[in-house]
């Protein structure tokens, strides 16, 4: 199992690139289950959740998925098995997001519950509702979720809460279910809208993505397309938040700023020195970083995804700060490793209380998530002496290479086999 050893003391300078967004590439791929011709994506990540998703595609009859120089095409001539196991789903919970476009495709699925994972139980019992409402009849039993719908039609949804792949599992079945359907209540990240973007591509009649309420007037037939996936905001932020920590000067190119006005926003709170440009961002060594309390939201509010690496961040900031995390119940499984490197935080619910001004020792941690293993990356980086992280595989879900991009801008950081 592949360990992380990163020294620490060095601060990051140069320009790293973002990849395509993990959770915008993996609900295009299984919108290329609405088609039965080509669809090529285009700046796809070449991440371990891709190759995961990939493998779901394949068991239902997608020719096989190659993934070279960043573009992936993907083509399912016919489904011959609708069905999504337990084996894979429970590698990777996105699976679930096979659901609506099978359902679309050929009136059934069979699709595992994904269960939980290290930050929450993760129901789906908003998905279930919406595709019901939609006209699906779905069971839940033996641990798989069984969904039977020939004729689904449009209807009007809203959800109970803000649901990032309830959203884009209900637009890929109405797609091509009769008449119109208006989503209200969804959620309105920018891998909403890339999804859209792909779905227009494809033939599908969608407006409002990223907005209060999203519009789907149904069409028979979905046809192949060619599409840029989005840049990752999350990498992007996460990199920011590494030359913050180390003091450094570090340009992130081939991102969208505009995806990241919170995060942006409060780094400058915090005291980050930042030059944005159109594609690119740019974090400069500036003065001490201060304590800034965060609230984390729903899009386009402050992302759940970069609040353990902000976490990390108040570590080495003047003053305390209060840390609310209000998406998931249990994402704080990095404070633990964080505090056996020398941190002080106190967790109490949603809440964590991080003192500033605390010196990092090196240490031997593990990765409970994937974002909770960039933290550890973070921290490391400025700690004293050497820290290994274990299980990196999580990393490895949802960044490119990362060692070999953060050693290209001076990080000690090595992979140990
Ligand atoms: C997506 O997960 C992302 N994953 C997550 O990124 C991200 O943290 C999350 O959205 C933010 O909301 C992908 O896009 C593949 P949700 P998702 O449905 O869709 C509750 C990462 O690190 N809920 O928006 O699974 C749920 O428990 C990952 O890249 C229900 O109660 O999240 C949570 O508290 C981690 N019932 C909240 O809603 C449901 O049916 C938001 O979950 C669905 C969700």
């Amino acid at each position: 199992m592949d360990k992380i050893r990163v020294k620490g003391g060095r601060r990051l300078e140069g320009t790293l690139v973002a990849s395509g967004a993990k959770n915008a590439v993996l609900p295009a791929m299984a919108a290329s289950l609405l088609t039965s011709e080509p669809v090529t994506l285009e700046n796809a990540p070449e991440v371990r959740d891709v190759t995961t998703m990939a493998r779901v595609l394949q068991r239902m009859g997608a020719s096989d998925t190659r993934l070279k120089d960043h573009r992936l095409i993907l083509e399912v001539p016919e489904i011959r098995a609708p069905e999504a196991p337990y084996e894979l789903v429970k590698t990777m919970r996105a699976s679930i997001l096979v659901l609506g476009p099978l359902l679309a495709r050929c009136g059934e699925a069979r699709v595992s519950l994904p269960g939980g994972c290290a930050i929450g139980a993760r129901p789906v019992n908003l998905h279930i509702a919406a595709l019901q409402k939609l006209g699906a009849r779905i069971e839940v039993e033996h641990g798989y979720i069984v969904a039977t719908g020939r004729d689904l039609r449009g209807a009007e949804i809203t959800f109970d809460a803000k649901t990032v792949t309830g959203t884009e599992n209900v637009m890929m079945a109405a797609t091509r279910a009769r008449g119109r359907t208006v989503l209200r209540n969804v959620a309105q990240e920018p891998e909403i809208e890339d999804l859209a973007a792909l779905l227009s591509a494809m033939g599908a009649r969608i407006s409002g993505a990223g907005g209060e309420a999203i519009v789907i007037e149904g069409v028979e037939k979905l046809h192949g397309a060619v599409h840029p996936v989005v840049p990752d905001r999350i990498e992007t932020g996460t990199f920011l938040m590494a030359g913050a920590i180390t003091r450094g000067d570090l340009r992130v190119e081939n991102c969208r700023p505009d995806h990241l006005g919170a995060v942006l926003e409060k780094l400058k709170e915090v005291g980050v020195r930042l030059a944005i440009e159109d594609r690119a961002i740019r974090v400069l060594p500036g003065g001490p970083i201060r304590a800034g309390n965060l609230v984390t939201l729903p899009y386009p509010a402050f992302p759940t995804d970069l609040q353990a690496q902000y976490m990390a961040l108040m570590t080495q900031a003047q003053g305390t700060s209060l840390i609310t995390e209000s998406i998931f119940e249990n994402r704080y499984m990095h404070a633990g490793e964080l505090r056996r490197m020398g941190a002080k935080i106190d967790i109490d619910g949603h809440s964590a209380v991080v003192q500033g001004g605390t010196p990092l020792t090196g240490a031997q941690v593990m990765a409970t998530d994937l974002r909770a293993s960039a933290c550890l990356i973070l921290a490391g980086l400025v700690a004293d002496g050497e820290t290994t992280i274990d299980r990196a595989y999580h990393l490895d879900r949802g960044y490119e290479r990362i060692e070999e991009k953060l050693r290209k801008v001076g990080a000690a950081v090595e992979r140990i086999h």
